[in-house]
């Protein structure tokens, strides 16, 4: 019997209107736009503005863009899955708010907290509900709006954060496309080079937590980076070894956008040449779980049905992982 397999059948980003160039950092830290460029590869990010706008904004557009673009009527969807570390809330889940905004009346949804790999993690887990024969239509949301855990006074994090992501739609496939493999991993010893000090139950806010700066990202970034390189290209070599892929049988690489440094280093161990490498991070930055479905989003029209395409990313937690995935349809 042939497996039934997860595919994607659409992707739809969406990010907000504002850009946050290089030149207007230098007015509020102390930075400059060489000093960007060079040591991540950022030129601009967008900054979603506006009293009450959380990441939900985010998700739902993509998600209003992606069932339209699919022809897909919201009370087919099954289930909704949103990898998001800014939810709109600490509860409910920002999956629910974005369900209720689309019309998605039949479909539960909860969100998936694995920072930068939240969308492998998401992807992961959605493909196994149609693998199972659970759910025939599942959409996965990776989106933050980092923006708003951001201190722009401290010029080494708030440089490569944006805000902004993108959605799938996954569907069920006898082919062989779709999700072939993915590898996830975690260690929780990571946390103290990146994570928010205050604002959950260990240590909930206060006006001394609030006076401290401790509601944004904490990040010692020359550690993260140096775990990021390292692991980052291991896992991507590993997928590709374990399914016998060569260089030259991927098309695409797909990985976090954090720093064009740590892709450079991914694509090297994998013998990949960076026209095989997609790369948006010069416009948007890192924003987070919302980097794999823009670069999805961005390429779409250069995809070709049964291109081998590798996802790999490390971020918080730390998390890091790689999917191997049969791209399921030709540019439409
Ligand atoms: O996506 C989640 C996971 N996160 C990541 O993958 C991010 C990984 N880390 C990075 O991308 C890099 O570590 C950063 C881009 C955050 C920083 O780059 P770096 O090359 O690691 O710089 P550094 O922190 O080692 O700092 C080098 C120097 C320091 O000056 P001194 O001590 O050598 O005088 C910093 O103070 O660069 C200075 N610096 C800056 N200078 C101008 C740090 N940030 C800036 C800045 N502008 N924005």
């Amino acid at each position: 019997m042939k497996k039934t397999r997860a595919v994607i059948t659409g992707v739809e980003g969406w990010v907000p209107d504002y850009v946050l160039t290089n030149k207007e950092l230098e007015t509020m830290v102390e930075t400059n736009d060489e000093w960007i460029t060079s040591r991540t590869g950022i030129k601009e990010r967008r900054i979603l503005k506006g009293e009450g706008q959380g990441t939900s904004v985010i998700g739902t557009g993509a998600v209003k863009g992606l069932l339209e673009k699919t022809n897909t009527d919201p009370s087919e969807i099954d289930l909704i899955i949103c990898a998001t570390v800014t939810p709109d809330m600490p509860f409910p889940a920002t999956a629910n708010i974005i369900a209720d905004n689309v019309g998605a009346k039949n479909s539960y949804s909860f969100d998936v907290s694995a920072a930068c790999s939240g969308f492998l993690y998401a992807l992961t887990m959605g493909s196994q509900f149609i693998e199972t024969g659970m759910h025939k239509k599942v959409i996965i949301v990776g989106a933050d709006k980092m923006s708003a855990i951001v201190d722009y006074t401290d010029r080494t994090t708030c440089i490569i954060f944006g805000d902004g992501g993108g959605a799938v739609l996954l569907e069920p496939t006898d082919e062989e496309v779709g999700v072939m493999d993915s590898l996830l991993h975690t260690d929780g010893s990571g946390a103290p080079f990146l994570h928010m000090k205050a604002g959950g139950s260990r240590k909930p806010a206060t006006a001394d937590t609030v006076a401290a700066r401790e509601h944004f990202a904490y990040q010692e970034g020359s550690t993260v980076f140096k775990f990021a390189v390292t692991n980052m290209a291991e896992v991507s070599a590993r997928i590709m070894a374990q399914n016998n892929l060569k260089s030259e049988d991927v098309a695409w690489l797909v990985p976090h956008q954090a720093n064009k440094r740590i892709i450079d280093a991914t694509a090297n161990r994998m013998g990949i040449g960076p026209e095989k490498v997609m790369m948006n991070i010069e416009k948007y930055g890192n924003t987070t779980a919302g980097t794999l479905p823009l670069c999805l989003w961005d390429y779409e029209s250069q995809l070709k049905k049964g291109d081998n395409i590798i996802l790999a990313a490390f971020g918080g937690g730390f998390t890091w992982g790689s999917i191997y995935l049969k791209w399921g349809y030709d540019p439409k």
